[in-house]
């Protein structure tokens, strides 16, 4: 981890959270403020819904919040979507686009994710990308591969280096319990940050790595102590601020 980028964690909370979950958001954001997280940036994307709620929880505080998913235009006869700039309106400074179950659930491709990405820094968001190989193509040794084209293709061209954050979440991995190797970990973020350069506008120094896919309490120091990663997106384990306050606490001695 380079000194200049500070570290992520976020939680992702999927299509998980009614307004009693709320009581976890300022659960986490107490934890926030009382230094849990040591240097990290803490960050949570909840459901759309819960939005503007988790919002006012977190007016004076440091917890960011982000949404899960954005449409590419700013408003129009989408019905169901969301906008960039409506995620930006309810309180959001992150926005996920592309991650797996996205692509999966809603055939979305790499162009589509692109032009999301685009459309949430139009809004004045910041990108979570997220990228990852299936267990398919990891056995297969396309990793790196896969990865890299989904960096090439999905990337708006000359992106802000400090307005984007990628996710590494190798698909088997996720709601699995099964990890990658720290050696793999280390392998594609490093493969990543090489990347980078030739993609961002700016240091790809600059740009955080996050590794995504089954972080828990029990193997985040085994997982986040894999060089070049600068935190995690966190799904299952971020649901309640008990279990994702050790996940925090790993950057709290750094
Ligand atoms: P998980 O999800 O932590 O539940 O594996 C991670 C993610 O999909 O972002």
């Amino acid at each position: 981890m380079a000194e200049q980028r500070r570290p992520l964690v976020a939680g992702n909370w999927k299509m998980n959270g009614c307004v009693a979950d709320l009581d976890e958001i300022a659960a986490i954001r107490d934890h926030v403020a009382s230094g849990a997280a040591g240097i990290a940036e803490v960050a949570v994307c909840p459901p759309a819904t819960l939005l503007m709620a988790a919002a006012r929880l977190c007016a004076d505080s440091a917890l960011r919040l982000g949404g899960q998913d954005c449409h590419a235009a700013p408003n129009g006869a989408h019905t169901g979507d969301i906008a960039a700039e409506m995620l930006k309106d309810a309180g959001a400074s992150y926005v996920i686009v592309g991650h797996s179950e996205r692509r999966a659930d809603h055939a979305e491709t790499d162009a589509d994710v692109r032009a999301k990405a685009a459309a949430a820094l139009r809004a004045g968001l910041s990108v979570i990308l997220c990228v990852g190989e299936s267990r398919a193509e990891h056995e297969a040794g396309e990793a790196l591969a896969k990865v890299g084209a989904q960096l090439a293709q999905s990337l708006p061209e000359g992106i802000p280096a400090d307005r984007l954050v990628i996710a590494y979440e190798p698909i088997w991995a996720i709601g699995t319990g099964v990890t990658p190797t720290r050696g793999h970990i280390a392998a594609m973020h490093g493969f990543l940050r090489d990347e980078l350069r030739h993609h961002v506008a700016g240091s790809a120094d600059a740009v955080r790595l996050l590794y995504g896919g089954s972080v828990k309490p029990g193997n985040a120091d085994e997982l986040l102590n894999a060089s070049n990663v600068d935190g995690t997106l966190v799904g299952g384990a971020s649901l309640k601020a008990e279990e994702f306050l050790p996940i925090m606490q790993f950057y709290s001695n750094r």
